[in-house]
């Protein structure tokens, strides 16, 4: 079966990785349903057919597989609240809905966006992403799970700060973890690809981006780039760890009572594992992080969490 005959269902389509993985599939000649929320314009979606459906609701999926012979699907859905009830909502039980109608449809592939902290799993990120690991493992449908390193908008969110003259921050040393982070491109192209290579049949890749110089990095070196990239002398401020706990357990006790304080207590407590924990993994692509500071008309994206503390 060629490409073109061949129809891919891409849930999570309006995230940062979704839209990147909409583009490439349709690039690679693929019939391509974007799932979204609600209709909205999209210009990652041209050449695709965005299909407003509620992935949480079977009723809802049931319809869209009765309207298209789906071959395969891609997902990647991700919490957007940050709270623990919503990733075990979105990322193990809505994805497996889909997973679940899907395969009463008998799709021949389904492809899933994890991330390569579940190897040593403390969150509930975590837990709810291997539980929806092992669903898929045993489905009996033919998948591929890919467990990427960080990406590389983490990077570059203190950029818009330290153009206005703040310093970065890391805590500790900034110095603890190496990574080799990956862009959305070669993500999107690594997944795409599992659609049709034999070689990547019931397989959990690893990934991460090229093991080169300019993207084997820590948190410190990479703020360190951004410093240098804009000619300017690094001012990196270091928070000591116990404060950073100290503020988990603060916020933590708040977000008992609150929704803000209960999201920015969590945001912290992953942004500090992905600090102490390397994230390298085997190379994969060709953009390096320095490759994209050095992009200048870059977009500096973020995440929903992040936005909702900041509002
Ligand atoms: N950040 C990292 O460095 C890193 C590293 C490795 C792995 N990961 C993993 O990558 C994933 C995040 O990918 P991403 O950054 O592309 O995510 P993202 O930009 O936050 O996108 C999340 C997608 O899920 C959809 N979604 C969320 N809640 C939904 C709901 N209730 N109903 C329907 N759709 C919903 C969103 O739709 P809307 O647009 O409608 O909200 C969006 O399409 C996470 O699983 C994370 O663990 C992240």
């Amino acid at each position: 079966m060629s490409n073109k005959e061949k129809t891919i269902l891409i849930i999570g389509a309006t995230g940062y990785i979704g839209g990147a993985v909409v583009q490439q599939a349709v690039k690679d000649g693929y019939r391509v349903i974007a799932v979204t929320r609600s209709a909205k314009e999209d210009t990652r979606f041209l050449g695709a057919e965005a299909v407003v459906a509620d992935v949480a609701d079977p009723a809802s999926m049931e319809q869209l597989f009765n309207h298209h012979k789906i071959d395969a699907v891609i997902s990647c859905l991700a919490c957007r609240s940050g709270l623990t009830e919503d990733f075990f909502a979105i990322d193990y039980h809505a994805t497996l809905n889909v997973l679940n109608v899907g395969k009463q449809h008998g799709i021949s592939k389904f492809i899933l966006l994890s991330a390569i902290c579940t190897r040593k799993p403390e969150l509930p990120l975590q837990q709810a992403k291997l539980l929806m690991e092992d669903e898929l493992i045993r489905s009996g449908v033919d998948y591929s799970i890919i467990r990427p390193t960080a990406y590389f908008w983490v990077f570059d969110v203190q950029t818009p700060m330290i153009e206005k003259g703040r310093p970065g921050y890391v805590v500790g040393s900034g110095d603890q973890a190496v990574h080799n982070p990956i862009s959305k491109e070669d993500l999107a192209e690594f997944m795409v690809d599992c659609i049709s290579d034999p070689e990547r049949r019931n397989r959990i890749f690893v990934l991460g981006g090229p093991e080169v110089d300019g993207n084997v990095v820590t948190y410190k070196e990479s703020l360190e780039m951004i410093f240098k990239q804009m000619g300017k002398e690094p001012k990196i401020s270091r928070i000591p760890r116990w404060v950073a706990m100290g503020l988990i357990r603060f916020s933590g006790f708040l977000g008992l009572f609150f929704r803000k304080p209960g999201i920015f207590s969590l945001f912290l407590k992953n942004t500090l594992y992905y600090l102490e924990n390397d994230m390298r993994a085997p190379g994969y692509g060709t953009m390096t992080l320095q490759q994209h500071i050095e992009n200048k008309d870059r977009e500096i994206e973020t995440t929903q969490t992040l936005r909702t503390i900041k509002e």
